[in-house]
């Protein structure tokens, strides 16, 4: 697996414009990336997708929380649409109605992740993003996501799915989390392997972005899949 070279800090102290809603409070982040550390991380996930990280830029932000990061894209960007979806079980339902409060923009719109194939149906879409999505995930239940998000290259055959998970030789999870779904834990390490062998059996490539130190010392690792 190649390693790219990365240009985050330039993303993370390029902006150009007012953000929809200035200085967010705790409750429109999602876990405990506060500011600058949070658009940092932001800034880690966009550097992977450089090459579409221009205007009329198009991204679905799976597991979007209350969507912060539309409010990082609206500093660096004037034209953009962002779709930020969440599960309609749990706690979803209400982080997208935060998210709707603070991010209230046209080109910022939220829905349930059951409503992902639409919108890749209907929108050219560069990229679906899961920040901080995968290391709540076992194994199991990100590949049955990737089983679906990998439709996207149906409608693009040049877009990207990236994520950020914790990894470990071997896989372990911390605390249940039950309201926010059944399948999301406190922390959870999978095994790179288990990535890597699925992109290869559906033809698609996996190249590991970077990592980035996120509150709390929790390393993540960027990754990103592209259609071979
Ligand atoms: C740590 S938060 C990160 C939120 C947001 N990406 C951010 O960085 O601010 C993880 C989010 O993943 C969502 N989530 C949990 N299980 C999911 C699933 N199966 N599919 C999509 N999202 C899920 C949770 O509801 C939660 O909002």
């Amino acid at each position: 697996m190649e390693k790219e070279h990365n240009h985050w800090f330039e993303y993370w102290v390029n902006t150009k414009n007012p953000p929809i809603y200035k200085n967010p409070p705790s409750e429109a982040y999602g876990g405990t990336n506060y500011e600058p550390l949070a658009s940092i991380g932001m800034s880690c996930f966009t550097d992977a997708v450089r090459d579409d990280f221009k205007e009329n830029f198009s991204i679905i932000d799976y597991g979007c929380g209350a969507g912060i990061l539309s409010n990082f894209i609206s500093e660096r960007l004037d034209n953009f649409k962002y779709f930020g979806l969440e599960p309609s079980t749990g706690w979803g339902p209400g982080r997208i109605e935060t998210g709707k409060r603070y991010f209230n923009d046209e080109r910022v719109k939220f829905g349930f992740v059951e409503d992902y194939n639409e919108i890749i149906k209907n929108n050219k879409i560069d990229t679906v993003i899961l920040i901080s999505v995968f290391t709540h995930l076992v194994i199991e239940d990100c590949l049955k996501i990737l089983d679906n998000l990998k439709n996207i290259f149906d409608y693009n055959k040049d877009a990207s799915i990236v994520f950020s998970c914790f990894s470990s030789d071997t896989p372990r999870v911390s605390g249940l989390q039950s309201y926010i779904n059944s399948n999301y834990y406190g922390d959870s390490y999978i095994k790179l392997s288990d990535l890597q062998n699925y992109t290869d059996v559906h033809n698609l490539t996996l190249t590991k972005h970077m990592d980035f130190i996120a509150m709390g010392g929790w390393k993540h690792e960027i990754f990103k899949i592209t259609k071979v």
